[in-house]
């Protein structure tokens, strides 16, 4: 499998790949990341294990149909097989060649605590503050809404007497490394893939 990833923060989950590919168990070649945005850590991260890193800042575009050509444009200038969103906060309106192949993690059991502004921090916070006895992390194939589309894992954690979001973020952190990996897997084995429309 060729892949990209699509980042906007920090490159946990980017990293995450790099060492899952490194240790052998995940059989994949990272041919491009985006960041979109100048500055970001998850860039670092790249370029330290010498992936090439495109920035497409989306703050230069006025909609998200002229950030998602640009993008669209970095990728197909490679040859990639799925498309991996890594704490990637903006919309990619990817056109129809690319259904079924584009796939996104999420912090929370979707269909709940997601959607546009949901992210990071956020979720946890709106977990706790629902009283919710368990939270986790979905892996779903992307489509154009925010952490829309079908499911093709998820994985559960208990919320904890006394969590914070920063502990409840850790506990399903540690499920999202094993989780995305997995579901790369299944896609790439063809055990998982999206229901025709
Ligand atoms: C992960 O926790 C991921 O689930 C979350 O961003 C983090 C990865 O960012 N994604 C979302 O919240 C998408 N709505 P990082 O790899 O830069 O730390």
């Amino acid at each position: 499998m060729n892949v990209a990833v699509l980042i906007s923060g920090t490159g946990r989950t980017l990293q995450n790949f790099i060492d899952e590919i490194a240790a052998g168990r995940l059989d994949a070649r990272i041919e491009l990341v985006v960041a979109s945005k100048p500055g970001l850590r998850g860039a670092d991260v790249a370029r330290r294990a010498g992936l090439p890193v495109e920035v497409i800042d989306r703050r230069a575009f006025n909609s998200d149909a002229a950030f998602g050509d640009a993008v669209t444009r970095a990728v197909d200038a490679r040859s990639v097989d799925l498309v991996l969103l890594a704490g990637f906060l903006h919309l990619w309106m990817f056109p129809d060649r690319y259904r079924g192949r584009v796939l996104n993690i999420h912090p929370a059991l979707l269909p709940a605590f997601g959607g546009k502004g949901m992210y990071g921090r956020r979720v946890h916070e709106a977990v706790l503050k629902s009283g919710a006895r368990e939270s986790g992390c979905t892996v779903h194939f992307a489509d154009h809404r925010y952490d829309g589309g079908h499911v093709i894992l998820q994985r559960k954690v208990p919320v904890l007497p006394g969590d914070t979001p920063d502990s409840l973020a850790e506990r399903v952190f540690e499920q999202e490394k094993i989780a995305y990996p997995e579901a790369v897997r299944r896609v790439a084995s063809g055990a998982a893939r999206l229901p025709p429309p």
